[in-house]
């Protein structure tokens, strides 16, 4: 079987051809970044418009990387939610077309559960299984949720969900205060590079207390003591300086960065970067001792984070993260996650259309 994965739900046109279930053969992403990057977050009419204009190139070049033709197709996965409903709507309604064309089976997919499948595909791929039950730590841009993933039978993926994030999700977390600081967006990779330059003990920022649910997240208290930090630092000028350099394309390079960037401030990004991969820490730790769980797998765009994958070795379970290029958002692991579905016979009628806020 040929599955064919379509993904718009926010800032990245995607498009991914995997065959069988455990064999990525394509897998194609056009990023809005430069569009967006002056903004210092997504625009949604932009995002939308960009869709428009990368979805009929970028699913042909994903055919064509996989070295089939439109034919050859058996399936397509489109990501239905959570996400932008302009954006989704984009993948959905080309989605829809090209299956009714080609008369095959369409699939909504969930763009939570695709994170999760992007490490199920790639263990795969290597020829190893997973092994359930499965703490999942699905950490981006959108979500910062914790499951437990349980699978009965072979083709048969089932969530509980156990935690989520209260305000802001990780990633959000991570953009806000690179763009309080003037750094360009997405804020995750750039602070992920400035982060080692600093010293984290040399600012002490609180961690959360949760009331309630103690699997819950926060990043609203770490957010604001980040930015009364700033506002005390008196750190205007260099914050200045920065943004000017974002507001047009193309980006700086990270030297030209670290010229007009003082130890004060990566010292600033080493305790946030710490404190927010601790908050992520903390409650998978605290859910490995509550629930029966056999392996941990972290995903999503806050999955790339170096010192996030350094901190987590130290869990005493077997750890499963995607590769950096399916850590963030791609096609590969819709297509991944509508395999099992597609297979169990599950399809999307033509009346499938946009959850902005579907839950898993
Ligand atoms: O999964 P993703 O591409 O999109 C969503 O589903 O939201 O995640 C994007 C998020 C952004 O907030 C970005 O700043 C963050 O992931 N991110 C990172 C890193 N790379 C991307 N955060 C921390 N460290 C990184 N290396
Ligand atoms: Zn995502």
């Amino acid at each position: 079987m040929h599955l064919l994965g379509i993904e718009t739900s926010c800032d990245e046109t995607a498009a991914a051809v995997v065959r069988g279930g455990d064999r990525l053969l394509s897998n194609v992403v056009s990023s809005q970044m430069e569009t967006h990057q002056r903004y210092g977050g997504v625009v949604p009419e932009l995002a939308s418009r960009e869709h428009l204009r990368a979805i009929v190139p970028v699913v042909r070049q994903a055919v064509e990387d996989a070295g089939i033709s439109y034919r050859d197709l058996s399936a397509i996965g489109v990501t239905k939610g959570p996400g932008l409903v302009g954006s989704l709507l984009v993948g959905i309604t080309y989605a829809k077309g090209l299956a009714v064309s080609l008369d095959i089976p369409l699939l909504g997919v969930n763009h939570i559960e695709g994170h999760i499948h992007a490490v199920v595909l790639e263990e795969r791929q290597r020829g190893r299984e997973i092994e359930f039950p499965a703490l999942a730590l699905v950490a981006s841009g959108g979500h910062s949720h914790l499951f437990m993933v349980e699978r009965p039978e072979p083709a048969d993926y089932r969530y509980r969900l156990l935690g989520r994030t209260r305000d802001d999700a990780a990633g959000e977390a991570f953009d806000k205060v690179a763009k309080l600081l003037g750094l360009g967006y997405p804020g995750g990779p750039l602070i992920d590079k400035l982060a080692p330059l600093g010293d984290p003990s040399k600012v002490s920022l609180p961690t959360v207390r949760m009331k309630g649910n103690q699997l819950d997240m926060s990043y609203s208290g770490l957010k604001t003591a980040m930015l009364r930090l700033v506002r005390a630092a008196a750190m205007d000028d260099e914050i200045l300086c920065r943004r000017r350099m974002y507001s047009e394309p193309p980006a700086p390079s990270l030297d030209a960065v670290l010229r007009v960037t003082s130890q004060q401030t990566l010292d600033l990004i080493a305790s946030f970067q710490q404190t927010a991969v601790e908050e992520l820490m903390r409650r998978v730790v605290k859910a490995a001792e509550q629930e029966p769980v056999r392996s941990v797998i972290v995903s999503g765009g806050v999955a790339a984070n170096s010192g996030l994958r350094k901190r987590f070795a130290s869990i005493p379970y077997p750890l499963y993260f995607p590769s950096l290029k399916l850590s963030t958002d791609n096609a590969a692991m819709i297509a991944a996650a509508a395999y099992p579905r597609v297979e169990r016979g599950e399809r999307s009628g033509l009346d499938l259309t946009a959850h902005p806020r579907l839950a898993l």
